[in-house]
């Protein structure tokens, strides 16, 4: 399998095979080194053009497509809500239509919408990529989540991963779910039931209801941010509170059987779900990720990027520069 392997789009995990995901982390492992060098600049999607549609904010998303669309030499070109038409009332469909009549290639949406990339991938020709919509999946996370975790442990057969807090909000816990469980881990989740969607009995992992239990159980915790800005009633009782019961410390892992290796996708709420010292601990790969990000970017908008013969050409080998 390779370029084309994934088809038009990259909407979610949920519908990808094992094979398609471990494509997708293999390629990353190739595109890596190229951000490691002087000049971080290959020619694979030279004379692609590509469109970062973000309707919802974004450090880490926005900044690593483009850094992964820079580094393979695509024309890139950022638009917001609050600059375009957007803000005048033009629909989603409309904007996008505009753009590929300026003969785009590929869109990388992010939406506070539940579905709005699927949405839009039916109604244009491009590739579209998820880069996050509403609280249903963030794909490209949940890849570089588990390429962070498969450096560090070489395999996610048989890996115990609890994510831990808002899963209710959260899109990067549903990619994380689908595609840990398809490379074979085992997924638990921990937060207070009113953080947990109702069906999560459905999702084929283990729930647990104290953070000491589920610190005993994991290989690896994947803590979430409490997203406030999404919480429209009275899901937990106050912050301090939700420190005091589900906070991730050094104190709470340091009864761990083993060292847990510790990851969060950002942005992070510092003693709230995740203290300091764990942030910033031995066993933290939070800024791994981020580096991870850009790889599994760059597989992804290579893999997707229709199977020109001269894209595969110039990514054989680093592709010259
Ligand atoms: N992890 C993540 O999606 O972060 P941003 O919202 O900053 O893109």
């Amino acid at each position: 399998m390779t370029v084309g392997a994934l088809g038009k789009d990259l909407l979610g995990l949920e519908h990808l095979t094992g094979d398609q995901i471990r494509l997708i982390l293999d390629s990353a492992e190739g595109f890596k080194e190229i951000s490691e060098r002087a000049i971080k600049k290959v020619p694979t999607l030279r004379g692609s053009t590509i469109v970062n549609l973000f309707f919802e904010n974004s450090t880490r998303t926005r900044i690593s497509f483009e850094f992964a669309e820079k580094r393979l030499s695509a024309d890139t070109v950022n638009v917001s809500s609050s600059g375009s038409s957007v803000s005048k009332g033009e629909t989603l469909v409309d904007t996008a239509r505009n753009l590929e009549a300026m003969r785009i290639d590929m869109v990388v949406i992010r939406h506070g919408a539940s579905g709005a990339a699927k949405f839009l991938a039916e109604r244009i020709e491009s590739n579209v990529i998820n880069a996050g919509d509403g609280t249903h999946e963030h794909p490209t996370q949940g890849l570089l989540d588990m390429l962070t975790l498969r450096d560090h442990f070489k395999t996610l057969e048989g890996l115990k991963v609890c994510i831990c807090g808002d899963v209710l909000h959260s899109r990067v816990a549903r990619s994380n779910i689908w595609g840990l469980l398809k490379m074979g881990a085992q997924v638990g989740v921990c937060g207070p039931r009113s953080l947990l969607p109702n069906a999560i009995d459905e999702f084929g992992v283990t729930v647990f209801e104290h953070i000491e239990d589920a610190i005993q159980w994991a290989d690896a915790l994947n803590i979430l941010r409490l997203q406030l800005e999404r919480m429209t009633a009275g899901f937990i009782p106050s912050l301090r509170e939700y420190n005091r019961v589900f906070g991730v410390s050094s104190e709470r892992l340091s009864r761990a059987p083993n060292p847990l290796l510790i990851l969060h996708p950002g942005p992070m709420n510092r003693g709230v779900e995740i203290d300091s010292d764990v942030a910033d601990g031995p066993h933290s790969v939070i800024l791994n990720q981020v580096t991870n990000g850009v790889a599994v970017r760059m597989a992804v908008l290579y893999l997707l990027s229709g199977g020109k013969p001269e894209h595969a050409e110039a990514a054989k080998g680093g592709g010259g520069r």
